[in-house]
């Protein structure tokens, strides 16, 4: 009993100490800074997509970017259209910052993206050449795209949204015309060739859909990997919505998690508050509290999974203020933990909460 009370008085003043900080030198009160951040508390890499062009010249973004978060995902950089805008040309500059920024503060880099339908440069639409100029014209972006980052981008998503909306079947794409179905595997080797020590990632969205859009991930990234395919993990967007009921997302994250057994990123999450277009939309506390809510379920039924397949939790950009969606869907959203303002929402002290 004696040390239980002896214990609890010892915890109080530890943490009186701590809060109020008392310096011992001078008799003086000095606030501590308390380094409650994403990247402190998670038990896993937290990062955000990030805009370049905003870490170059914005100090409010650039500053909540190096507290809180220690993995970047380049926004558009790295995306064919910018990256290789002419065949003979590659763009590196805003790829290079990026990458330098992230070993300034000590973040990993997520690729994103080798292999896309879309934000394709004109050259590439309009490529003339056989299956073997075609195939070459592929494998040659793969890996000077993947070599040129070798030993310092660690992870990449080699295909991203292969499959249709629905899951019923492949997209249609010009890699699937071009080069058929195995595109996809073969993206996965040629990079795998270019850096053995990379872990390379399938991407999509909808896992949270339900389960005909989930199993036809599940089974074509299981499918690559019984075929001996060099895969390493999982990117489930989860672009998702405060509507959504939790069931959905419970089931993307812990089905994929455990029927692939790979790693799970969780790799551009955010939740948008007004999936029906209101053009009018006030976000309300109400608002801000449903969307807490979802967010801490996510990042606790992640937290849940195991913990070596636990790659980490990418948000899809950093604020409200330069969020995709409202620009993407014209329509007023609030879909981030953070505010247009750089504050923290309801939807961080949440997700922090998980980490407590
Ligand atoms: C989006 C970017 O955020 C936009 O700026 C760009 O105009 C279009 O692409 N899924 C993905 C991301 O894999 O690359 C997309 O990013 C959002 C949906």
């Amino acid at each position: 009993m004696t040390t239980a009370i002896q214990l609890l008085i010892g915890l109080i003043m530890l943490t009186a100490c701590t809060k109020s900080n008392l310096t011992d030198n001078e008799n003086t009160l000095e606030p501590v800074v308390l380094d409650t951040s994403l990247r402190n508390l998670s038990p896993f890499p937290f990062g955000a997509a990030v805009n370049v062009g905003l870490l170059k010249n914005n100090n409010n973004y650039r500053q909540l970017v190096v507290r809180e978060f220690n993995s970047l995902t380049p926004e558009n950089a790295m995306k064919t259209r910018f990256i290789h805008p002419q065949q003979d040309t590659y763009a590196w500059a805003d790829a290079d910052y990026l990458v330098d920024f992230a070993d300034e503060h000590n973040m990993r880099v997520h690729g994103h993206t080798l292999v896309w339908y879309k934000n394709l440069p004109d050259w590439i639409i309009n490529f003339q050449g056989d299956s073997i100029a075609w195939e070459q014209l592929f494998r040659s972006h793969i890996q000077t795209v993947v070599s040129r980052y070798k030993g310092r981008i660690g992870s990449w998503d080699v295909v991203n949204e292969a499959l249709n909306n629905e899951g019923t079947g492949m997209r249609p794409s010009l890699w699937l015309t071009k080069l058929g179905p195995d595109y996809i595997a073969r993206a996965f080797q040629y990079a795998h060739d270019a850096d053995p020590d990379a872990l390379l990632f399938y991407n999509d969205y909808g896992n949270e859909y339900g389960p005909t859009k989930r199993n036809a991930i599940i089974n074509l990234v299981k499918g690559l990997k019984d075929a001996g395919v060099p895969i390493h993990g999982v990117g489930m967007q989860m672009h998702t919505r405060v509507n959504r009921e939790d069931q959905f997302h419970a089931s993307a994250i812990t089905n994929t998690a455990t029927e692939t057994g790979l790693l799970i990123h969780i790799a551009e999450l955010d939740i948008a508050v007004n999936p029906d277009n209101n053009p009018d939309l006030v976000f309300t506390e109400t608002l801000a509290a449903q969307q807490a809510q979802k967010y801490g379920h996510i990042v606790e039924t992640f937290t849940g999974i195991n913990t070596n397949q636990r790659f980490g939790i990418t948000t899809w950009n950093v604020t409200d203020g330069d969020s995709w969606i409202p620009g993407t869907y014209n329509r007023p959203d609030w879909p981030l933990p953070f505010d247009a303002s750089y504050q923290r929402k309801p939807a961080y002290d949440s997700i922090i909460a998980v980490f407590e």
